[in-house]
């Protein structure tokens, strides 16, 4: 399969051609970046001398193709490509949000091609596999949104929570992107801790999207808050809900039926792993794997579900690349099959 990716010099485009140079059945044929042009990836990237290429101005014809660009110029560069016949999945917020009104709410932009929107379909994995089976253009799942709707799916779906529920998330710099920034210098970010997008950040509108359709009568509505911590990869989210009555039980009861809740809702996922204790974002560094605890505070009755997962990797290029296999008809993990770096 020959693959190109655009826009391969931001932080999302650059993990996806580290990741595609280990896949046995897809070949990088063609990067493309816009201050990268003309020269070579291994001047820009020395971490990529073996899978050099020269940055082309232009994506050549491939088979499959990744965007890595900002939203709006993602949807743009995409509609010629999907031309081409090649199938396409996209890493920015282009096409996640199903309604073209609630894409130019949220992101201040009319959306260059609200005519993908209905096909497009929204690439977590573990929700939508069949849909993404058969689709040409997928929305990859924003990284705080994958680490938020895999820790809440199971509980959503089986209605064990009141609807008001709330995702308070850290995240490391890179979500932030590779684009200089003053929030993001070393002497802002290092020994500090900070919240943000308190009056709604766009991963909001795709997490709720993507919940409520799980349980529409649910009611659902989350609060979600992202923090920025000092660290360069990583997302660890906290999700707290309270317990619909008499639907879980309590103490090791109650644990033993949350486990089996969450173990049972994801059972042979290969990239979701629920685990007996709270997980750190170094068990996730450098793999496409989610680690998701479910637990509660028995004497409250609110429902604690802690998830982590590398943003650069499951929260986004990993995930892109499980997508392209499920699209493609290779086994799901292939090319993702790394185990996370420690310490
Ligand atoms: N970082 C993450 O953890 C993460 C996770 C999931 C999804 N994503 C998504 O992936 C996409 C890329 O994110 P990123 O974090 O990789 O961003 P980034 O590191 O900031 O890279 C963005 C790059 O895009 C280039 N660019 C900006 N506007 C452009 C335009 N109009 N045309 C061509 N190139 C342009 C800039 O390159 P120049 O140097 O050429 O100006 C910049 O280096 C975004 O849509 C983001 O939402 C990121």
């Amino acid at each position: 399969l020959k693959a190109g990716i655009i826009n391969v010099t931001g932080y999302a485009g650059v993990e996806l051609a580290r990741l595609l140079h280990g896949h046995p059945e897809a070949e990088l044929t063609c990067v493309t970046g816009r201050s990268g042009a003309g020269q070579r990836l291994a001047e820009v990237f020395p971490h990529l001398a073996p899978c050099d290429l020269p940055i082309e101005p232009e994506l050549s014809p491939v088979d499959f193709a990744f965007s890595a660009l900002p939203h709006a110029s993602s949807a743009e560069a995409i509609i010629p490509v999907l031309d081409t016949g090649a199938k396409v999945v996209d890493m920015s917020a282009d096409f996640r949000l199903k309604d073209a009104a609630s894409y130019e709410q949220w992101y201040g932009v009319t959306h260059p091609a609200p005519h993908l929107l209905a096909e497009a379909v929204y690439g977590l994995p573990e929700l939508a596999r069949e849909a993404i089976r058969g689709a040409r253009l997928i929305a990859n799942p924003g990284c705080y949104s994958t680490a938020t709707i895999l820790a809440l799916a199971p509980a959503v779906k089986e209605g064990v929570i009141q609807p008001r529920v709330v995702a308070d998330a850290k995240s490391g710099v890179s979500g932030a992107g590779r684009t200089l920034a003053l929030t993001s210098h070393y002497s802002e970010v290092n020994e500090n801790f900070s919240a943000y997008g308190l009056d709604g950040h766009r991963h909001l509108p795709e997490m709720q999207q993507e919940l409520v359709a799980l349980n529409p009568a649910m009611g659902l509505q989350l609060t979600f808050v992202p923090h920025l911590a000092p660290m360069t990869r990583g997302i660890l989210c906290s999700c707290y809900g309270a317990i619909a009555d008499g639907r879980i039980g309590t103490g090791a009861q109650g644990q033993k039926t949350l486990l089996d809740l969450y173990r049972s809702f994801y059972a042979g996922e290969p990239f979701v792993r629920v685990v007996d204790r709270p997980p750190h974002t170094k068990h996730t560094w450098g793999n496409n794997v989610c680690l998701v605890y479910p637990t509660a505070d028995w004497r409250t009755g609110t429902l604690i579900v802690i998830s982590c997962l590398d943003n650069l990797v499951k929260g986004a290029a990993g995930q892109a690349i499980q997508n392209m296999n499920i699209m493609c008809g290779f086994p799901e993990t292939m090319g993702l099959d790394a185990l996370a770096v420690y310490p």
